[in-house]
C-alpha cells in the first residue's frame, strides 16, 4: 500500500475539544494548551469559534483567546464563523489578531443543520457565501467543515450522495478546502472512504481532511482508510477532548497523540514531537481534572511514572 509520506494535523482541541465542557475553562488555560501545541510542533490549530454565546457558552471568550495568542510564525490559527455576525466579530480586532483561516460549517444532514446552526442546508450555504467572499477579500483562508458525512444522530445513516452535494455547494461558494467529519464517530473504513470519494468529486485530495470522532473506537481505522486514498490532512484533539453539544452522546475527536503514534510507527512524517504533545494533553487533562482519553498518552505517561 502506498501511503502519503507526510501528514498535516490540525489540532481542534481548543475549539471542538473544549466547546462541550460544562465546567468553565479559563481563557489562560485555553492559551496554555494552544502554546503547548505550538511547542509540540503543530502547524495548524483551531483555536475558538465566533458563534452565539447562548448556544455555546464555552466559546464566549473568543476575542480574548485571539487577543492572547502569542502567534508563533508558521502556525495557522483558525476559527469557526457560521455567519456574517461571527465573521465581523472575528475581524473586529486589529489585523494582527485576525484568524489566518475561517471555517464555515455545514452538514450533510438536514436535521443536524437545523439543530446545530438553526437553518436548512440551503440556508446555511446562503449565509456562508458572503462570509467566504468577505474572508477571501481580506486574504483570510477559508475551510468548510462538513458534519455528519457518515451518520447523523437524528437521521441515521447518510448516503455518500448527500456528501457529494454538500461538497459541491461548498465548492461553488469558494470554499478552498473541506473537512469530511464523522461527527458522531459511527463510521467504519468503507463508509468513510465512500464519503471521501464523494468529496473527491469536487475537491482534490490535497484539499480534503479527515475529522473523526472516536465514539465507537473506529477513528484510527478510519484514519488508515483515509491514508489509503491519499488523504494526508487530519483533525484531532489532544487528549481526545471534545464532542459537539448538538450531537448528544458523541465523544471526543480521535486523540492527536494516538494519530501521531500511528503515523510515527508507519514512518510518516508529521513534524510533531510526541513527548511534547503528551505534555500538552496532560496539561489540559489536569486542568479539567481527568485523565487523557488517549491510549498512547496513557501508555507513555505510565511508562514515565514507572
Ligand atoms: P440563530 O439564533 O438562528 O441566529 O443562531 P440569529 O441570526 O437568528 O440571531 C439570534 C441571536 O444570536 C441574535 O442575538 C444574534 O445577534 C446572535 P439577540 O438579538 O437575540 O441578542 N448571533 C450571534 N452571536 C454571536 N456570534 C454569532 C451570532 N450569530 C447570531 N456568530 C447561530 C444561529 C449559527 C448563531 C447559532 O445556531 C449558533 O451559534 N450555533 C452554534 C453551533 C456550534 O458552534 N456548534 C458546534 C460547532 S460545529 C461542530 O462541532 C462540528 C465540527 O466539529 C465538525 C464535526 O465534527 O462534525 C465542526
Ligand atoms: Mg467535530
Amino acid at each position: 500500500m502506498n501511503y502519503p509520506s507526510r501528514v498535516k494535523i490540525i489540532d481542534v482541541g481548543p475549539r471542538d475539544g473544549l466547546q462541550n465542557e460544562k465546567q468553565p475553562v479559563p481563557t489562560e488555560v485555553k492559551l496554555g494548551l494552544i502554546q503547548r501545541l505550538e511547542d509540540a510542533g503543530l502547524k495548524e490549530i483551531e483555536v475558538t469559534s465566533f458563534v452565539s454565546p447562548k448556544w455555546v457558552p464555552q466559546m464566549a471568550d473568543n476575542a480574548q483567546v485571539m487577543h492572547g495568542l502569542r502567534r508563533k510564525p508558521g502556525v495557522r490559527y483558525s476559527v469557526l464563523t457560521p455567519n456574517m455576525k461571527g465573521f465581523e466579530a472575528a475581524v473586529a480586532a486589529p489585523r494582527e489578531e485576525w484568524p489566518d483561516e475561517i471555517v464555515v460549517f455545514g452538514a450533510a444532514s438536514e436535521a443536524f443543520s437545523q439543530k446545530n446552526i438553526n437553518c436548512s442546508i440551503a440556508e446555511s450555504i446562503e449565509r456562508f457565501a458572503p462570509v467566504v467572499a468577505a474572508a477571501r477579500e481580506k486574504g483570510i483562508a477559508v475551510r468548510g467543515a462538513m458534519s455528519c458525512t457518515v451518520g447523523c444522530p437524528y437521521e441515521g445513516e447518510i448516503a455518500p450522495e448527500r456528501v457529494r452535494m454538500l461538497a459541491g455547494l461548498m465548492k461553488d461558494i469558494g470554499v478552498e478546502r473541506v473537512d469530511v467529519a464523522d461527527t458522531i464517530g459511527v463510521g467504519t473504513p468503507r463508509k468513510v472512504q465512500a464519503a471521501l470519494e464523494a468529496t473527491l468529486a469536487h475537491f482534490g485530495v490535497d484539499h480534503i481532511s479527515g475529522h473523526f470522532h472516536d465514539t465507537y473506537g473506529q477513528a484510527l481505522a478510519n484514519t488508515l482508510a483515509s491514508l489509503e486514498l491519499g488523504v494526508w490532512n487530519f483533525q484531532s484533539s489532544s487528549a481526545g477532548l471534545g464532542g459537539c453539544p448538538y450531537a448528544k452522546g458523541a465523544t471526543g475527536n480521535v486523540a492527536t497523540e494516538d494519530v501521531v503514534y500511528l503515523l510515527q510507527g508507519m514512518g510518516i512524517e508529521t513534524g510533531i514531537d510526541l513527548d511534547k504533545l503528551i505534555d500538552a494533553g496532560a496539561y489540559i487533562s489536569e486542568a479539567l481534572g481527568r485523565k487523557p482519553a488517549s491510549r498512547a498518552a496513557t501508555a507513555i505517561l505510565n511508562k514515565r511514572a514507572a
